[in-house]
């Protein structure tokens, strides 16, 4: 692999599942086998934010693997009960958040204005944004993919240039294919909207990920489709085996293309 070969993001968010044990448990066996490493992979690992500290100190400093918070607020601090601000979420480890999921977006009012928010207090203190997108299965129905992630995109990162602090990632995930009722989507599904995506970030975007029911039946596939940087995760990888499984996977995928290529 050459220096500048761009590393394959492969991560997880456990969304609201998981005790301090749990987290710890997975943390220290995640460790104990990223000191062998997977090449060209970029693990992230992004646990509720009651276990951010936990994962943090366990995985810290030497894994190699990135911590991140399912959500911040764009505020620093202040009259928001209920809510983390960034640098709170820094301050427990994390230098990744994620922004505009679509159950946020779908149940806790997180509109284009408040992704882009968070999008700007983000890269203001220094992390790393990952914004999702996606469209619903009506649009995807009507041939709209291309024009509802756009929009989404456009809006996330308005006013945004290359260069300013950690570059974002965009995560691609469709609604229809998330979650235990998401139906698997095959790389035809995905790849005009990935590419679209690509094309209209340019350089602005670290990486354009996908995610929505990937496992390791499907992982391959996704990973083959044309400007997929990588991969966002779910169920599949709720358990350390499975998550492990994923990243061997992903890695094996890659050594046998640059071996080949
Ligand atoms: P699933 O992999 O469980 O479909 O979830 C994907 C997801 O929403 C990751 O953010």
């Amino acid at each position: 692999m050459t220096v500048d070969e761009p590393l394959t993001w492969i991560g997880t968010s456990w969304k609201m599942n998981g005790s301090l044990a749990f987290a710890r448990a997975y943390a220290t066996g995640l460790r104990a086998r990223a000191a062998a490493g997977w090449p060209g992979i970029q693990p992230f690992l992004i646990p509720p934010a009651t276990a951010l500290a936990v994962v943090s100190e366990v995985l810290r400093p030497a894994s190699g693997i990135i911590v991140g918070a399912q959500n911040a607020h764009w505020e620093q601090r202040g009259a928001w009960t209920g809510e983390l601000s960034v640098e709170q979420v820094a301050d427990a480890g994390a230098t990744l958040v994620e922004i505009g999921h679509s159950e946020r977006r779908a149940w806790f009012g997180d509109t284009d204005e408040v992704v882009h928010r968070k999008v700007l207090a983000t890269l203001r203190a220094g992390l790393r944004p990952l914004v999702c997108v996606g469209e619903s299965a009506e649009d995807f129905a009507a041939g709209r993919s291309v024009e509802v992630v756009t929009a989404q995109v456009s809006s996330a990162l308005a006013g945004v240039a290359p260069g300013e602090g950690q570059a974002p990632l965009v995560a691609y995930e469709p609604i229809w294919a998330i979650g235990e009722h998401g139906r698997e989507a095959t790389p035809e599904d995905i790849v005009a909207t990935v590419g679209a995506i690509a094309d209209h970030v340019g350089d602005r975007v670290g990486s354009v990920l996908y995610g929505g029911s990937v496992n390791r039946e499907n992982l391959t596939d996704i990973l083959g489709v044309p400007g997929v940087g990588g991969v966002f995760v779910g169920r599949a990888a709720w358990t350390l085996t499975g998550y492990l499984a994923l990243l061997d996977l992903a890695a094996d995928q890659l050594a046998g293309r640059l071996n080949v290529g």
